[in-house]
């Protein structure tokens, strides 16, 4: 079932719902802000001060960040703007009784020649069942080529930043973006204070392996994946979340970001997929 719903504020969403999960994805930013088996726990952290406020990116869910990642485009806000963007809903289909999706579109506007001068085709195509599918598929209408880095900055919810570990990432080069240092990583990611490091050359599963659970996220177009925990201090300076939310929620972006750039030819397009499970 597809339901076109809003908040009191008027802020739009769609709430999709089969036999097996549940989602909501608001219009702006085509931001998936809640994912949910059916009968258990949300798998996405949503902050519970988050406003959902026309014109400011939605703290937690799923975050497009597009055309640039961070700031790798100087020129564009961080984290590009597709995220503030209204999006429109192309179309949507059950697949079967326990599978559903649904596509959004962006197009290039005056407003964001404005910022970035390039016409394009922006389609995320999400597919809901047990698991959560998101493809992003940027299509270059232009007729010069253009640059692009991106992610889906996910925001998974834990049970506490102490109880959880990343797999997959261990012998892969990363840099560390709060020393600007280049390193190498030993074994599986833990936490005990600030972590912004960017992965490179990543093709296999990461596991996020919590007290009780376990949830594998495959990329495809990538091999760039961004691990984010604010931890005390930036997340007191953050907004949109609580001071102590730190320890509610680790972000795995799958991304192409930095050197993982893609650069795109007139006519030319390129998908980024993300696998929850
Ligand atoms: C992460 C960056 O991807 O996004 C962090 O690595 C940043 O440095 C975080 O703080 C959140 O960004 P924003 O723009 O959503 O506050």
């Amino acid at each position: 079932m597809v339901e076109f719903k809003k908040f009191e504020n008027g802020f739009e969403y769609v709430e999709v719902s089969n036999s097996s999960a549940r989602v909501r994805i608001a219009l702006q930013g085509a931001h998936v802000f809640h994912f949910a088996r059916i009968n258990e726990e949300p798998i996405l952290w949503l902050s519970d001060t988050s406003d959902f406020e026309t014109g400011k990116a939605i703290r937690g869910g799923v975050p497009i960040c597009w055309p640039s990642f961070g700031m790798n485009n100087p020129e564009l806000p961080q984290h590009g703007f597709a995220r503030v963007c209204m999006w429109r809903v192309e179309n949507y289909r059950e697949i079967d009784k326990k599978t559903t999706q649904i596509i959004f579109t962006l197009k290039d506007t005056q407003e964001s020649r404005e910022l970035w001068n390039y016409s394009f085709l922006l389609e995320l195509k999400v597919t809901i069942s047990e698991t959560l599918v998101m493809e992003l598929i940027t299509t270059n209408l232009d007729d010069k080529p253009f640059i692009i880095t991106q992610a889906f900055h996910t925001y998974f919810q834990i049970s506490d930043i102490s109880n959880v570990a990343i797999g997959g990432l261990s012998d892969k080069p990363y840099l560390d973006a709060l020393t600007d240092k280049h390193h190498v990583q030993k074994g599986d990611i833990t936490f005990s204070g600030e972590f912004d490091c960017v992965f490179q050359e990543v093709e296999s599963e990461i596991l996020l392996i919590d007290k009780n659970c376990t949830i594998r996220i495959k990329n495809e177009g990538s091999s760039s994946v961004v691990v984010w925990n604010p931890w005390i201090e930036k997340c007191k300076r953050m907004s949109g979340m609580r001071d102590d939310a730190y320890k509610e929620f680790v972000c795995i972006e799958s991304a192409n970001a930095f050197e993982d750039f893609k650069i795109l030819e007139p006519k030319e397009f390129h998908t980024l997929k993300a696998t929850i499970c």
